[in-house]
């Protein structure tokens, strides 16, 4: 160590430390108890300063720096880990009849002990597991699968209800477990933001939450305004923490967790009714979406005694509040034409509030589903939105029916090009067949074709598609490579394109022409075939004049490829100009085969136990996968097997077994890692 440096920066860390303390300081009045202490302007100024001595003396920067807070690092995947303590999930159900069954059924295990129920609020959000070591946030990860989740602590860091450093007495290696919710108004905020700027809103503050942890700029996370709510307290020694859930989570609030107040302490079915009755009605007051209650015995020490299901515990229940429902009036319907032509009637409604969220749009699905609900000019519909699922249209509000309404002619002609509709046999959906000719389907495969999961062009964006468009440039994928910069630079009204900006997108051609063969299968905008049915194609034919030569029944072995896909599939290749398309890729140097790896012998002398089911792989391939890396598959679990591959849904009597005989348990990720894929 260089001692005349650490000696003369001294003063600096020092500083340094009092305006991380302080920024964190203030941080927690502003968030916690919804104080604050200076202005804006003067938290900015500190914060910025700190910023700025952190990049001058980065060897004095703390990887909890509140500077985190305002993210900055890029996430370029997300490491999978398995959970220390598996994150089970909670029975739950829509009947207070089974309430007041778990209730009895609770008391009777219990035979005469006293004890109490804790009744709290079911963040409607997504799960994560926080560790904390020597007072310090260490890891944050997702619920995944409940044995495998995302690490996500760069994210996690931006969310100013997560404590960076715990205050007061805390256990020094412990869980907290809650859930991150997007609050209603940030939410709105944030999709109206996206719709302007032309992108797809998110259907619910859920899904927006997940995608908000998902970020890979973790700047972009720390602007979603995320909110974390503690609900969950848990360690390797369970002797450190109190015996009750309730006095854990109060606990927790002095470390400087966000725990909502509305948690209730519940002496008999009575009171849990009563709590459930008042929260179905006063939810809508939260600022935040909750999807039910979940009902805890609080004495810690009988949880053991009750035990476990298959996957939740007996110790507790979610009560699930039912999807609200309203009636809206349908203003008129819009025709949206998708890439492949497909036509989707869209319900403009009269704005409506609905879970929490004002709904504006829902989808009419096709031309069969508008018969089928008897939709008629003028009618109120009848809108539902469960936690998950974005508002849908489930019927029509017949009392609001008005004498001599007309059923909904359905359009004969697409709105965007004049061509005649065409709806196939036995499909439910019109489409517009000209494909060539009409503009939303030509954007549209572009947009597709250079979207991050296919070519990853991401210089090319729907304007700048746009704009080739206009210029006469760019008609067809294939077009895409035959530009030159020249032909660039000065591109758009003010100039849009300029120098630097041409050798940009030239550079991103150039390099998606690295991307490989089942990306580029996928990126080709064949309908119905997705990300993961691309991947399997490919794998199954190695190239892509196998799969232009094999008949639908060929194709049709391919796993997840039903008979609709092979029909689209092989009906795609007999258009000369998709021949013609796919044979100017290849020129250009696009991937057109798999590349395939000879064996090697990475797993050499492995013995492995595969479970669950996997994202990359079906449970063949996976086996297949290990022993073309020299490893050994085995179908039970030994002293003598080296380690558990764990997916999705693996069952918990094999990691019971595993974690009895020590044997290491790792994920789909660590899997990848050691093979180097
Ligand atoms: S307790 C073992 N409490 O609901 C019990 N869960 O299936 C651990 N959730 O995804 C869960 N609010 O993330 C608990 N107040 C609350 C909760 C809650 C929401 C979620 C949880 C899990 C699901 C349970």
């Amino acid at each position: 160590m260089d001692l005349f440096s650490s000696i003369n920066l001294e003063p600096e860390r020092q500083h340094m430390e009092q305006l991380a303390n302080e920024l964190e300081r203030l941080n927690h009045e502003y968030y916690m108890n919804d104080r604050s202490l200076v202005s804006d302007e003067e938290f900015d100024r500190m914060m910025r300063e700190l910023q700025d001595l952190e990049q001058r003396y980065p060897e004095l920067a703390s990887p909890l720096s509140p500077t985190k807070r305002v993210g900055g690092e890029v996430n370029k995947t997300f490491r999978q880990v398995v959970h220390r303590f598996p994150m089970l999930s909670l029975g739950n159900t829509y009947s207070i009849e089974e309430i007041e069954e778990f209730e009895s059924r609770t008391r009777k295990a219990l035979d005469g002990i006293s004890f109490t129920y804790t009744c709290e609020l079911k963040y409607d959000g997504v799960a994560i597991g926080l560790t904390y070591k020597h007072g310090r946030l260490v890891q944050a990860v997702t619920r995944g699968n409940g044995t495998v989740g995302d690490d996500i602590t760069t994210n996690a860091k931006t969310i100013p209800t997560i404590p960076l450093h715990l205050t007061g007495n805390y256990p020094d290696d412990f869980e907290a477990r809650g859930e991150v919710v997007y609050p209603f108004e940030a939410f709105e905020a944030m999709n109206t933001q996206r719709e302007t700027e032309g992108e797809e809103p998110f259907a619910n503050p859920r899904n927006a939450a997940s995608g908000s942890l998902k970020l890979q700029d973790s700047a972009e996370c720390a602007k979603r305004k995320l909110l974390f709510c503690m609900y969950f307290m848990m360690g390797p020694d369970e002797t450190v923490l109190p015996d009750t859930h309730f006095e854990r989570l109060e606990w927790a609030r002095q470390m400087g967790f966000k725990v909502q107040p509305y948690i209730q302490e519940c002496k008999d079915i009575t009171e849990i009714k009563s709590f459930i009755d008042h929260w179905d009605h006063a939810r809508w007051d939260l600022p935040f979406g909750i999807d039910g209650i979940v009902i805890k015995v609080n004495q810690t020490p009988l949880w053991d005694r009750l035990g476990l299901t298959a996957k939740s515990p007996r110790w507790a229940i979610a009560y699930k509040f039912r999807a609200e429902r309203v009636s809206t009036l349908l203003e008129s319907i819009s025709y949206q034409v998708g890439r492949t032509g497909v036509i989707t009637p869209v319900a403009n409604l009269q704005p409506v509030h609905l879970g929490g969220t004002t709904v504006r749009r829902a989808t009419l699905v096709n031309a069969d589903f508008i018969q089928k609900m008897g939709i008629c000019k003028g009618d109120h519909l009848l809108i539902e939105k469960g936690g998950e699922i974005i508002p849908k249209v489930v019927g029509v509000d017949m009392e609001q029916r008005q004498a001599g309404a007309m059923p909904i002619q359905y359009i004969t002609h697409c709105p965007e090009c004049g061509s005649p509709l065409v709806r196939a046999d036995g499909e439910a959906g019109h489409y517009c067949p000209n494909s060539d000719g009409c503009h939303p389907q030509i954007i549209g495969r572009l947009e597709h074709f250079v979207s991050r999961r296919a070519m990853n062009i991401d210089t090319l964006g729907p304007e700048r598609l746009e704009l080739l468009y206009s210029a006469g440039l760019v008609h067809n994928i294939a077009d895409l490579y035959d530009l030159k910069k020249s032909q660039l630079v000065g591109l758009g009204t003010d100039a849009t394109i300029q120098d630097k900006g041409a050798d940009n997108l030239m550079a991103a051609l150039e390099e998606s022409k690295n991307v490989p063969f089942e990306r580029v299968l996928f990126a080709l905008g064949i309908r119905y075939v997705g990300e993961v049915g691309a991947k399997k194609l490919a794998r199954y034919f190695t190239n892509i004049e196998a799969i232009m030569q094999a008949s639908e029944e060929e194709l049709s072995q391919v796993e997840d490829v039903g008979e609709v896909t092979a029909h689209a599939i092989h009906e795609w290749f007999t258009h000369p100009e998709h021949i013609l398309i796919v044979e100017r890729l290849r020129k250009a140097g696009l991937q057109m085969t798999l590349q395939q790896s000879d064996g090697d012998h990475k797993l050499d002398g492995l013995t492995i136990v595969v479970s669950g089911v996997f994202v990359h792989f079906s449970r063949d391939e996976i086996k297949a996968d290990i022993e073309h890396h020299g490893g050994k598959v085995s179908g039970s679990i030994s002293g003598k097997t080296s380690f558990l591959l764990a997916g999705d849904k693996m069952g918990p009597e094999k990691r019971k077994k595993a974690e009895k005989l020590d044997v290491k348990i790792i994920s789909e990720q660590e899997y990848l890692e050691m093979i180097g894929d």
